[in-house]
């Protein structure tokens, strides 16, 4: 086993790619990135790892458990990070097929080829080896506003076809390391922010939509809360729970920076006024409409990330107002991306999602 080498799936696609640059940038060690290259995915946010002698690129289903052995056996890494999976709840609700697909038998098969690797491993390099599950919050349910913070041990309640096909991934993990011994690790992160996010989420839509000057979309009356985490310390966080999380454990990573719906639009439209000024000084809050609202729409996720912070020493070095100013510039500064992935079937999914609410 060469214990510097990591194989990462789903490293096209928005977190993924920012882990892939991090690692390269730390030269961790060879990362071996498989992505499927769904519409989530896109090749261009590694474009400028093309020469990089430490990235290998292997576009392919993290379903195909062939072809994942195949990789363990030729780059005989030191640890597998998988954050491959359909990510958009509201694509989960429309038609949840993939996200069963690749949730959860893509897991499946991920792990199932993890643990035959790890069988024939040294004890020494079995030991040593770590299979990282990347997820999400959305397992433990919602929150009311008075509510504690979601904790390692809160029982998982997931109300979407996303966080369920999530929930049923994490207990496989889960029993990977409890019945077979495989070195596991699993962290439930908030949600991330930064360069490269697909414009269907909320921020980079709300950015997209401004800049358009389009309707900005708020579901309901926009009072439901979040969490935000810049994805750098999100990045910075997974690197190092594999450093030094206890293998069979949970992390929970957040920003502690719980935001409604509406404070995220105004702040983004606040900075964009400033920016980018519209015609006539009026500000981008002017596009602001509120849309029916998403079906069994979680109320509010927050995140106790008090473990990782006591065992492993981490927390996140931006805070929500640096995070967003750096955010709201990247989609400034990059528009001809913005443009490339908007075309095309983005605006069947554009019309799928907002066509039919009121
Ligand atoms: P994303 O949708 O931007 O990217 C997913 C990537 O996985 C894409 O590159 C896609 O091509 C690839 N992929 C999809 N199916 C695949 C398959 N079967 N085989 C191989 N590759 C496949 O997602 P993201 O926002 O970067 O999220 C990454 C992970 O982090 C997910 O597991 C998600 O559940 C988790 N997560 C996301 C957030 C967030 O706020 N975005 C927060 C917490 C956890
Ligand atoms: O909490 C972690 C999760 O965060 C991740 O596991 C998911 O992969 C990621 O997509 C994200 O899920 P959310 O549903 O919270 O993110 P999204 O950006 O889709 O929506 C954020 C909030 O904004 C949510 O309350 C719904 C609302 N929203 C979203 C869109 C797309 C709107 O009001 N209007 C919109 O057009």
């Amino acid at each position: 086993m060469n214990k510097k080498n990591i194989l990462v799936t789903g490293g096209a696609g928005f977190i993924g790619a920012n882990f892939v640059h991090h690692c390269l940038a730390e030269k961790i060690g060879l990362i071996v990135n498989l992505d499927k290259l769904t519409y989530a995915g896109n090749y261009q946010n590694l474009e400028r790892l093309a020469y990089n002698a430490d990235h290998v690129f292997v576009r392919g289903d993290i379903a195909d458990q062939s072809l994942v052995q195949s990789l363990l056996d030729e780059y005989q890494p030191g640890a597998i990070v998988n954050f491959a999976a359909e990510s958009h709840v509201d694509r989960s609700i429309t038609g949840p097929d993939d996200f069963i697909q690749t949730n959860v038998v893509g897991t499946f098969h991920l792990i199932e080829a993890a643990l035959q690797y790890w069988k024939g491993l040294s004890a020494n390099d079995r030991s040593a080896f770590r299979f990282l599950h990347v997820s999400t919050d959305e397992v433990y349910g919602t929150l009311q506003k008075d509510d504690p913070a979601f904790m390692e041990t809160t029982a998982y309640a997931p109300n979407s076809p996303y966080s369920a096909s999530k929930a049923a991934s994490d207990h496989l993990v889960r029993a990977y390391h409890h019945t077979y011994g495989l070195p596991t690790l699993t962290t439930n992160c908030s949600n991330n922010y930064g360069p490269y996010q697909f414009p269907e989420k909320l921020i980079p839509l709300v950015i997209h939509n401004a800049l358009k000057g389009i309707e900005i979309p708020v579901y309901g009356d926009g009072s439901n809360i979040r969490d935000w985490l810049y994805v750098t310390d999100h990045c910075r966080a997974i690197s190092a729970v594999l450093d030094a999380g206890q293998p069979g454990s949970v992390y929970n990573i957040g920003g502690n920076s719980e935001k409604t719906n509406l404070e995220v639009v105004h702040t983004i439209c606040a900075i964009l006024d400033q920016r980018v000024p519209r015609e006539e000084n009026l500000s981008y809050d002017a596009l602001i409409t509120f849309v029916t609202d998403r079906p069994g729409h979680d109320y509010r996720y927050a995140i106790n990330a008090s473990k990782i912070r006591r065992e492993i020493g981490w927390r996140p070095q931006e805070t929500f107002e640096t995070g967003m100013a750096k955010t709201v510039k990247w989609y400034i500064d990059h528009a001809a991306w913005v443009e490339n992935v908007t075309t095309g079937n983005y605006q069947k999914w554009i019309q799928t999602n907002y066509g039919q609410r009121t």
